[in-house]
Order: structure tokens, then sequence, then C-alpha cells
């Protein structure tokens, strides 16, 4: 047998190796015993080094789906690979929400030219603060990103499901996504997307990055007439405040 480097770089035969650590140079030396403490770092080194990328094709990084919120940043920060000719698309985001209503989304991946896919999905107003609550349908498939429920993402199995019936559902994956509107007036909210087409080899080269958002805005009808527009001037000069009416919102 023989000891090969991480990399594969053939460092020299086992049986030299043991030899040199059985000869009294090498069983007592300074040497071996920084050899048996580098070997042990080594190994751990290799086992952390490891694990992210393990970690990754289910536990994605927070605030990369090119939101307000992720400063524009998405998958390609760390993922490679050409635009692509396929898309990510938000399925049942309303144009108009209802304060306190639940909106059933759907997050698509379609991709002709790829294998499988994983997302993120997030809710933010103007300013990028995140609005209203995600909540998961499918924890077989989807997640909030860790303890942040800013974020809703794939989960392991649901890349590993994605690329299961890739073919079956015209090369695309659907997430499902649940998203419980604000109780109360917070303006528009944008529901910003990433999707990574892959190319299910495990690595950060050979995917495409795909980005979406909509925009839904609350339901409210002003009804300046109903007040009287004499009324409003007034209101308007004396205390500076331009009252509105709200109706229910509908949709
Ligand atoms: C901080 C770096 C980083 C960011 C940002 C990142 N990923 Fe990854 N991702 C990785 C690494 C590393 C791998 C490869 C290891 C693996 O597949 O287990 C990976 C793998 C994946 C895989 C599996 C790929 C395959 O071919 O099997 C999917 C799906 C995926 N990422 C989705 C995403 C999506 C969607 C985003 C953006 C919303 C994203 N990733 C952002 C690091 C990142």
């Amino acid at each position: 047998m023989r000891v090969f480097s991480y990399n594969g770089a053939e460092w020299g035969t086992r049986a030299s190796f043991l030899g040199f650590c059985y000869s009294d140079w090498g069983k007592n030396s300074m040497f071996l015993h920084f050899l048996r403490r580098a070997s042990v770092v080594l190994l751990c080194v290799l086992a952390v080094a490891g694990s992210p990328a393990l970690a990754k094709r289910g536990n994605v990084a927070a605030a990369v789906n090119g939101s307000i919120a992720s400063g524009g940043s998405n998958c390609t920060i760390c993922h490679g690979g050409g635009g692509g000719s396929g898309s990510v698309q938000i399925l049942g985001a309303p144009s108009v929400y209802a304060a306190g209503a639940i909106y059933d989304l759907t997050v698509r991946v379609s991709d002709s030219a790829q294998l499988g896919a994983g997302f993120q999905l997030s809710a933010e107003d103007g300013t990028g603060a995140h609005v209203g609550t995600l909540l998961i349908t499918d924890a077989i498939n989807t997640e909030l990103n860790g303890s942040n429920p800013n974020w809703v993402n794939h989960t392991e199995l649901g890349v590993v499901d994605s690329v299961a019936n890739w073919a079956a559902n015209g090369n695309s994956a659907d997430y499902n996504v649940r998203w419980a509107a604000p109780a109360s007036d917070v303006g528009p909210v944008t529901f910003f997307a990433a999707g990574n087409a892959i190319d299910d080899n495990n690595s950060l080269v050979g995917d495409n990055i795909y980005t979406t958002s909509q925009t839904a805005t609350l339901a409210i009808v002003p009804a300046i007439s109903d007040w009287g527009v004499a009324t409003m001037v007034l209101l308007l000069m004396t205390t500076g405040t331009l009252l509105l009416r709200r109706d229910v919102a509908t949709a």
C-alpha cells in the first residue's frame, strides 16, 4: 500500500513510511510526535473542509436570492456556469394581497439543459425588511433557512427529488411554499426567488442560476370624494395630513 496526500500526490510507500516511524529516530523524535499531531489536525481539517460541500446541497447560505435584503447577491457568488436558457418563476403570487390572507406559492425552476434544481425565496418590502410569514407545507423538499425564517430553501432531499422527477416534470422542478400576508398594511411586498438548475455533479461548476421577483400591493381603494375635496384641502393645510379612506382588501 502506498501513502497519498489528500490531492492524490504520492508521498511514498506505506512500508517506507512505517519503516521510518518505527526506526529509533522516528519513534522517539519530536518529528514523529509532531507528525502524529499533524495527521490528526489534517484529518480534522479535511473533515471540516468536506462537510460544507456536503451540507450546501441542503443547507444554502441565507440572503443569496438576489433580493434587496441580499444586497443583490445570489447563488452565483459560489455557483458558476453559463446563463442558460431556463428560468425561475414564482407562481401563485398575488398582484394584490389582502392583509392576513394566506397564499400558496410555487417556485418553478426549468431548464431543458439541466437535471435538477434548488431555490431560495423571500418576501420583502421596499427597504428589504422581511414581510409576512413564510410557512413550510412540504417539509421533505423545503425548509426555512437554518434558524432564519426570512428565507425558504430546498432541502437536500428536495434536490434529490427534483433530479428523480426532472424529466417527468418537463425538465423542471416545483417547490411549494406558503406565505401569510402581514396582519396590517405594509405597502407593496416583493417576492424574490433564485433558482439553481444543476447538472447534478455535486459541484459548483456547470450550474445555471436564475432570479426573478414579483410585487404585490395591498388592496387599498382611496376614495377622496367621500371626504369632500374642500375638507381634504383644509386638513392638508392645517395639519399636513392627507386622509385617504382605506377599504377592506378584496383579493
Ligand atoms: C456560499 C457558497 C454557496 C452559495 C451562496 C450557494 N451554494 Fe449551492 N452549493 C455550494 C456548494 C459548495 C455545493 C456543492 C456541494 C454539494 O453539492 O453538496 C453546492 C451545491 C448546490 C446544489 C447541488 C448541486 C449538484 O450538482 O448536485 C444545489 C441545488 C444548490 N447548491 C443550490 C443553491 C442555490 C439555489 C443557491 C442560491 C439561492 C446556492 N446554492 C447558493 C455552495 C453554495
